[in-house]
């Protein structure tokens, strides 16, 4: 358990992107970020959208953007002037991890690192002092709506030992039971797509994960 108070980020991959921003508005007052998922069919198997997307997104929260793509250091000045407050990306994807760091933090926005299921936490060692986020994934990025994988788990507990204050987020499988799970493992950012897009009361979804 860590002593940070805990975030709702709902990833809007489940959301309606004819409607996006009404359905932005259905959650807005109850969470504290809009997490956005970037797939370029390449890094993942999977498309989603660009950096004009982000731009029309009508919110007075943070944008939590989770780049699952290549060379992502190609695109980070796109996305910053979109609007991210954060920007994440994959430690698999980059060639110079830290250079990558370095820039979103010139572009004015808090950096993260994301890493997949069977990447080790020792992978970013190096560069973990700088980060201001973790994400760790809990499913093989690319889809919404597949299940938890327990072995994020003893990821998260390394990383709060290794960094108490440190902001660390669980993305894939996130409900009610998993939530929990991840937050007694010291995860302060919980993002949650399909179990909050497509729950009857969206509200109580939310609710249900603090
Ligand atoms: C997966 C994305 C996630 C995804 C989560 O690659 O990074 O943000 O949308 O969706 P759920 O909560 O449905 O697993
Ligand atoms: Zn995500």
């Amino acid at each position: 358990m860590s002593d940070k108070k805990v975030q709702i980020a709902p990833s809007i991959l489940s959301a309606d992107f004819g409607r996006l921003n009404e359905d932005i508005k259905t959650i807005e007052p109850y969470v504290d970020l809009i997490h956005v998922d970037v797939m370029d069919g390449h890094f993942v198997p999977n498309l989603t959208c660009g950096a004009p997307v982000v731009a029309w997104i009508k919110s007075e929260l943070p944008l939590d953007v989770h780049l699952m793509i290549e060379n992502p250091e190609k695109y980070l000045e796109d996305f910053a002037r979109a609007g991210s407050a954060m920007i994440t990306v994959h430690s698999e994807a980059c060639d110079d991890l830290s250079g990558t760091i370095d820039k979103i933090h010139e572009l004015g926005c808090k950096a993260g690192v994301s890493i997949k299921p069977k990447t080790p936490v020792s992978d970013i060692d190096s560069v973990l002092e700088k980060l201001d986020l973790v994400l760790v994934m809990s499913v093989e990025p690319g889809f919404g709506g597949q299940g938890f994988m327990s072995e994020s788990i003893p990821k998260i507990k390394e990383l709060r030992e290794k960094r108490p204050e440190m902001d660390i987020s669980v993305d894939g499988g996130i409900n009610a039971e998993t939530g929990k799970l991840v937050k007694d493992a010291g995860a302060n950012i919980l993002v949650a797509g399909s179990y909050i897009f497509r729950a009857k009361d969206r509200q109580a979804a939310i609710e249900s994960l603090r």
